[in-house]
């Protein structure tokens, strides 16, 4: 199969990385069939698409058609039965092992015998996913960066069964979709949250001492490092479930102490204070998901 063969995305999971996923693809012209556990999620996922959509119509950075057209290219569904029409699959399930074992398995099946199947993954191992699936040649890990429309960056993770011919194409696809590659082996975290989260965490462990505030920790982050957000607003960005989950991933698999997430994190988590998502992390968001203090503060 050559990329421009491609023509069906099959985008599994409606949370923020597979909408944006599939806001991505649908802008470049494939059509989406975009599942996640009931239509109604996707439903959900595909409104708020138009939403942020229409803010650009309203701004003059997107004509009322391309937004309609792009719309019309995402068709959402409740399963991946439809999914025997896809050539590309990426899975952006929760960042959990035995969900991913279990669709890849699934997935599988259903795909038609061509179809690559791509996993969103931030740490879980691709060799392992591929090794699940009766086409391991073909599976790839496929790493976009949150929030998807604005970031550059997708990182192509090769499993160790991963042929050439699935490498090349997924990256021209990447390419296809406008954005820069990277290459990383499979090992835990891939390249980019091998050095972000321990960043991430280093950052916890230092509020935990008392080191500065959470004001005083983002702040150093923004001004004295040019980061575009701290990281504690990142992480409320990114989901603190989806970090610690990382982080775990890290600690384990490496079995070096210095991955070892911070108290605080494990009880921010504990909380079910996971970030944007949930209006709560290490910071209180209102319901227009603007930020209104810090969750510390009684
Ligand atoms: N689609 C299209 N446009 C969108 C959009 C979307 N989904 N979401 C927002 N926009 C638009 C906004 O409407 C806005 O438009 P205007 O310029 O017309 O106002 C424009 O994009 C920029 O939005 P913001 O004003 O919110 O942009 P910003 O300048 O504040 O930047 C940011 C936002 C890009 C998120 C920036 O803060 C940033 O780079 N933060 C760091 C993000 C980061 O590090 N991500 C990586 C996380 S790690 C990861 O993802 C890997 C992992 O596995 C954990």
């Amino acid at each position: 199969m050559q990329v421009s063969d491609v023509k069906v995305f099959g985008v599994i999971g409606a949370g923020q990385m597979g909408s944006g996923i599939a806001q991505v693809a649908a802008a470049t012209g494939y059509k989406v069939l975009l599942v996640d556990v009931s239509k109604d999620l996707v439903d959900k996922a595909k409104g708020k698409i138009g939403s942020i959509l229409q803010k650009q119509v309203d701004k003059g950075k997107l004509t009322a058609e391309a937004r309609a057209a792009l719309l019309d290219n995402i068709e959402p569904a409740g399963d991946f039965r439809a999914f025997d029409k896809v050539d590309i699959a990426v899975e952006a399930a929760t960042e959990n092992t035995e969900t991913k074992l279990k669709l890849f398995h699934a997935v599988d099946e259903v795909l038609p015998k061509h179809a690559i199947l791509a996993s969103n993954t931030s740490s879980i191992s691709i060799t392992k996913l591929a090794a699940s699936t009766r086409r391991p040649d073909q599976v790839i890990g496929m790493h976009f960066m949150n929030p998807v429309p604005l970031m550059k960056l997708v990182e192509i993770v090769r499993g160790l069964q991963t042929s050439n011919a699935t490498y090349e194409l997924t990256v021209d696809l990447a390419r296809k979709l406008g954005k820069t590659i990277i290459t990383s082996r499979d090992q835990p975290g891939f390249i980019v949250n091998r050095m972000l989260i321990p960043f991430l965490n280093e950052a916890c462990f230092a509020l935990q001492e008392g080191l500065g505030t959470l004001e005083d920790i983002d702040q150093g982050a923004k001004l004295g490092l040019n980061h575009p957000m701290g990281p504690f607003e990142l992480a409320d960005l990114v989901g603190n479930d989806t970090l610690l989950f990382i982080a775990e991933v890290l600690h384990r698999e490496f079995g070096d102490d210095k991955y070892r997430p911070a108290t605080l994190l494990r009880n921010v988590v504990a909380a079910g204070w996971m970030g944007r998502k949930t209006g709560r992390g290490f910071y209180k968001y209102d319901d227009k998901g603007q930020k209104i203090g810090s969750s510390f503060d009684q």
